[in-house]
């Protein structure tokens, strides 16, 4: 693990000649982001030793390494979700490699179905915590002291000063933004009703099929983390309609703006430790 990591490291700086403080890993949709760098580096994940490789509609593959807001990011466009059959080492293993490359912030989005009641499609919701429902962790099996605690603590995995920042720039901005915890599914068949309302009732206010085992990489890893949701369509049990990925993608387009507006506020403002 920690030669793969070494080496796929070592092939990124090649490239880059960079090694950049702040990571950033788009969800569907959002991708645009990229479009505001000022690039140094776009590196197809086929090329980079060790990295799986992007398959699903929507979901481009590239490291790209460059300049945001006048600071040095590391962007995924593009991630790997567990379901198209990735172990979840290998869906977090960019984080592994992020790690490696010196990023200390970790800015994660995803597109995500809302359950909280009070949300609206195209809303941005900070992740306040989560839940995992994937019935996996990516730090299963023997723990890599060098990489992270055997434990990790999950007590605050969504960085509570990350969130004021957020909640901060976001009020300058005037960007409307819902706060809440999201949980994770192992996906791809999309929930049921009844398990819709089971998810509302553990107390999630949106759920996806990503960020969850990321996150728990990037805690194992000790980076702060800021966690966006785009809420791309409304699952509430009694009322629950058929959404396709075309909607999903459309609705994170049209929030993508506010997104990006947000993510480079947050960016220029952000502390490194
Ligand atoms: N459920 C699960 N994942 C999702 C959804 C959803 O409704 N929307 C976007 N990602």
């Amino acid at each position: 693990m920690l030669e793969k990591i070494e080496e796929a490291t070592h092939y990124i700086i090649g490239k880059a000649k960079t090694t950049p403080k702040i990571g950033i890993l788009l969800g569907t949709g959002l991708g645009g982001l990229v479009d505001r760098i000022n690039i140094k580096a776009s590196i197809p994940y086929e090329g980079i030793p060790n990295f799986p490789r992007s398959t699903v509609e929507g979901h481009m593959g590239n490291l790209v390494i460059g300049s945001l807001a006048e600071r040095e990011v590391v962007v995924m466009q593009g991630r790997f979700h567990y379901y198209e059959g990735y172990s979840m080492q290998q869906v977090t293993f960019p984080i592994r490699v992020m790690n490696a490359l010196g990023v200390r912030v970790l800015i994660i989005s995803n597109a995500a179905g809302g359950l909280n009641p009070q949300f609206n499609p195209g809303d941005i919701m900070i992740i306040t915590d989560h839940i995992n429902l994937t019935g996996d962790n990516p730090l299963i099996g023997p723990n890599i002291d060098t990489l992270g605690p055997r434990f990790p603590d999950m007590s605050q995995p969504y960085t509570k000063n990350m969130v004021s920042l957020t909640e901060k720039v976001a009020s300058d901005e005037k960007i409307h933004l819902q706060k809440g915890v999201y949980v994770g599914i192992m996906g791809p068949s999309l929930e049921t009703a009844a398990e819709t309302r089971f998810l509302r009732m553990i107390g999630a206010d949106a759920v996806g099929m990503s960020t969850v085992p990321e996150v728990i990489v990037a805690v194992h890893s000790g980076m702060k983390v800021l966690g966006l949701s785009v809420i791309s369509n409304l699952n509430l049990p009694d009322n629950l309609k058929p959404h396709s990925l075309e909607e999903i993608i459309v609705v994170a387009n049209n929030a993508a703006p506010r997104l990006i507006k947000l993510i480079e506020r947050v960016i220029q403002e952000v502390e490194i430790d």
